[in-house]
């Protein structure tokens, strides 16, 4: 199971895009059968570093400057590992 948690406190809230959640829209059943998402009150990365929210964390990796296209790529590198393991 990968494990996407997308930061919904108001500083990612404020620089982030309103559609991080819908990148699960993009993967087929079986894919998404393997990814659990889920929002998150601030993960107390924006006060270490101010200027890169919104942040994600996919499994214990964080993304800064988080945005759909990023959160996809990852998360469809990790499906082909899964699979190739
Ligand atoms: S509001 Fe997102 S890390 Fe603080």
């Amino acid at each position: 199971m990968i494990n996407v948690k997308i930061c919904t406190g108001t500083h990612c809230y404020i620089m982030g895009e309103s559609d991080l959640f819908s990148f699960i829209d993009e993967l087929s059943k079986s894919e998404a059968s393997l990814v659990k998402v889920e929002g998150s009150t601030c993960l107390d990365l924006c006060k270490e570093y101010n200027s890169s929210a919104p942040y994600v964390l996919i499994d214990d990796e964080v993304i800064s400057n988080a945005n759909k296209e990023v959160i996809l790529g990852r998360v469809k590198d990790l499906l082909d590992r899964m699979q190739n393991d």
